[in-house]
């Protein structure tokens, strides 16, 4: 027997993205985290990973093994503890991916989300041109309507094409900016069509059921 789907309006889950722009001393250290990308690119483990399937540049699914790299989650942490007050008291955010992406001409994000995953976020440790770059959109579920041209973008996307939602916000990066949202936010990126650097650092969060309190101490 088949179960039964009751679709719920989405203000039942009171949904926020937040953002916030990095203090001096992540500030410092952006360019280590821009040559980390660099240095990793198609290395670590998961880089086959295909949630980002069309982004050139891709560090591998659990980069945690740098220093600047530990310096900027302990940063967002305690920003995704803060998202997540007043209504979540008491999170111990536990890093389970986290990942770095450089954007080069004809790369694409189309429409996803990160369940099962709890909170997302993505940093953008450089910025060419906030003009210029490719925006991150917040977007509806791609129910198929929405069709875009992927002709252009690597062939294992291209089957893609209505892989898109309806756009519900707009958030231009700019260099030291993060951005938080729960995983279940479907979002995505359209095709780069002007060489601008565009470098971020993605990842996702669980709570640590384990070491919560009161067993903590
Ligand atoms: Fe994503």
């Amino acid at each position: 027997m088949d179960g039964t789907y009751n679709y719920i309006p989405d203000l039942s889950t009171n949904t926020k993205v937040y953002t916030i722009d990095a203090p001096q001393e992540i500030m410092d250290i952006n360019h280590h985290l821009v040559n980390y990308i660099l240095d990793m690119d198609g290395l670590g483990a998961g880089v086959h990973d295909t949630i980002n399937a069309g982004v050139s540049q891709f560090t591998g699914w659990k980069s945690f093994d740098n220093p600047h790299m530990q310096q900027l989650l302990d940063w967002i942490g305690q920003e995704i503890k803060i998202f997540l007050s007043p209504h979540v008291v008491d999170c111990l955010p536990v890093f389970s991916q986290v990942w770095g992406m450089g954007y080069e001409v004809n790369d694409v994000t189309p429409a996803h989300s990160h369940e099962p995953a709890f909170v997302s976020f993505t940093y953008y440790p450089y910025i060419e041109d906030s003009e210029i770059a490719q925006p991150l959109e917040i977007c509806t579920f791609p129910d198929g309507s929405i069709e875009m041209d992927l002709s252009m973008c690597a062939d294992h996307v291209k089957e893609s094409t209505k892989q898109w939602g309806k756009t519900l916000l707009t958030i231009p990066p700019h260099t030291g900016q993060l951005v938080i949202f729960p995983a279940y936010c479907f979002h995505q990126v359209k095709p780069v069509t002007v060489k601008t650097d565009r470098y971020c650092i993605a990842g996702n969060v669980h709570h640590d059921f384990e070491n919560q309190p009161p067993f903590w101490n």
